[in-house]
């Protein structure tokens, strides 16, 4: 029996279909090149904006013409879409067999001998059940030997008024201590190098349970073979002294974070519900390069929030102008339903939302320009990853830096110090030092 899964959205999304995977072979089933020879399809589905919404019911339109020559074949739907739309989904697309979201992603064996028996296996809750954690007894199937994904934590306790997230993935429920240093332990010693933490506000994590964040960043470090730590994704709210703190004094963990502003206006921040001003961020940011020699950024933004005004956006702009981030991930904003968003008065339109993306796009073009210029004639420590055409090893700086040179295989997995020779946005070419 063969299983293909199609996932959409985060790194969350993608770790998860990752443990669906161990999930699946451990139930005996294989990984199929494609969803043609497939017994079992599942799309991990994402709702975060509009677009992503449409793109489940066009590839559903499509797997569905799998039953024709395998009548027995099953079509799942998991994910936040599931989540949201609940069985208003199955009612629109009958072809689906089996529905879950990350609350029940631990139920996927019941659920596919129901489906079987000839039953819609759906497993939709309002409320993550109690014995969630027994997810985490299943191993992860991985395509990177040594960078691995360790979620630690579900749900967001935030309520940005744009956001799906906490509806979809429900409240916070941080994962515990010994959980987590469980798998980092067995992805250790199956080979792994870097951890990269995950959850949608990581830096909150602890805060159910009495613990802090940097605890959990100490007690990774202390395992013998991690050689490098990173998480995603950080909320400045919550990123306190303490984490920056940790994070300079811990060599293990990287010198880059990943730090969402949203918007430049403070009035916009309000409308948000972020929880911070302008100041506020940029604060956080002083604070950061303070404690953590060299760190660089990343951030998301929504463009044309509502009531957004030229002068609004001129905050955001500005906010790239003095941060100089590494790499920005921007967003016209997508009203989704049930959120406060969703019905606020001075909707842009979205002639205006392009218009600023593209100005944002091209501010941000020059400085990613010069911001690579910069590395050129530096040494930097990267761990090799991949390999291709034989002998172009690719790899990955403390800083997050994509890098590529010459060299063999017996170079995977190990940490190098490399010169960049020439630096582009988005990739540096280098020499092993
Ligand atoms: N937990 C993370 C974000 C998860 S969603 C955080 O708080 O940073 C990833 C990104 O999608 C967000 O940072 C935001 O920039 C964008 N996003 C979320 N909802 C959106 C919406 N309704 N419209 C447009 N972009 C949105
Ligand atoms: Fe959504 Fe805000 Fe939570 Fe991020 S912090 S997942 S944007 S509610
Ligand atoms: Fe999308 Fe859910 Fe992640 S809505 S961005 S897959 S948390």
């Amino acid at each position: 029996m063969k299983y293909y899964i199609k996932t959409f959205g985060c790194q969350m999304n993608f770790n998860d279909s990752e443990r669906i995977k161990g999930m699946l072979q451990t139930l005996g089933y294989q990984e199929a090149k494609d969803w043609q020879e497939a017994d079992i399809i599942l799309i991990n589905t994402c709702t975060i904006r509009e677009k992503p919404d449409q793109k489940v019911f066009s590839h559903l339109g499509e797997y569905k013409k799998l039953k024709e020559q395998n009548p027995k074949a099953l079509i799942g739907v998991c994910g936040c879409l599931a989540q949201r739309m609940g069985f208003e989904l199955i009612q629109k697309s009958p072809v689906v067999d089996i529905m879950f979201s990350s609350f029940n992603m631990h139920q996927l064996p019941e659920l596919i001998q129901q489906a079987q028996a000839g039953y819609k296996a759906v497993a939709i809750l309002e409320n993550p059940p109690d014995d969630e954690d027994k997810l985490w007894d299943y191993p992860t199937v991985r395509d990177n030997p040594y960078c691995a994904y360790v979620t630690v934590m579900k749900g967001c306790d935030k309520n940005c008024t744009y956001c799906v997230v906490p509806k979809t993935r429900g409240r916070q429920r941080s994962r515990s201590l010994e959980s987590i240093l469980k798998e980092v332990r067995d992805l250790v010693s199956d080979g792994v190098k870097e951890v990269h933490l995950l959850g949608q506000n990581v830096t909150a994590w602890g805060k159910d349970i009495g613990k802090h964040f940097s605890e959990l960043l100490y007690r990774v470090a202390e395992i013998d073979g991690v050689e490098r730590i990173r998480f995603t994704t950080g909320h400045p709210k919550d990123l306190d002294e303490g984490i920056a703190k940790a994070m300079g004094e811990i060599k293990k963990v990287c010198e880059h974070i990943h730090l969402p502003f949203q918007a430049g206006s403070d009035r916009i921040l309000k409308l948000m519900d972020r929880g911070y001003t302008k100041e506020e961020y940029l604060e956080k940011i002083s604070m950061l390069k303070e404690y953590v020699k060299g760190i660089t950024f990343s951030t998301d933004v929504i463009v044309g929030f509502p009531t957004e005004t030229e002068e609004d956006f001129e905050e955001t702009l500005d906010m790239l102008k003095k941060v100089r981030f590494e790499q920005v991930f921007s967003f016209k904003f997508s009203p989704r339903p049930d959120t406060p968003a969703y019905s606020m008065e001075g909707q842009v339109p979205d002639q205006v939302k392009t218009q600023r993306m593209s100005r944002l796009l091209q501010l941000q073009k020059e400085i990613m320009g010069e911001v690579a210029k910069s590395y050129e004639g530096t040494i930097q420590e990267v761990l090799i990853e991949s390999i291709e055409h034989g002998n172009k090893l690719i790899g990955r700086t403390r800083t997050n830096r994509w890098v590529s040179m010459e060299g063999g295989v017996e170079m995977l997995g190990k940490v190098v110090k490399v010169k960049v020779i020439r630096s582009y946005p988005f990739n540096m070419e280098c020499e092993l030092v």
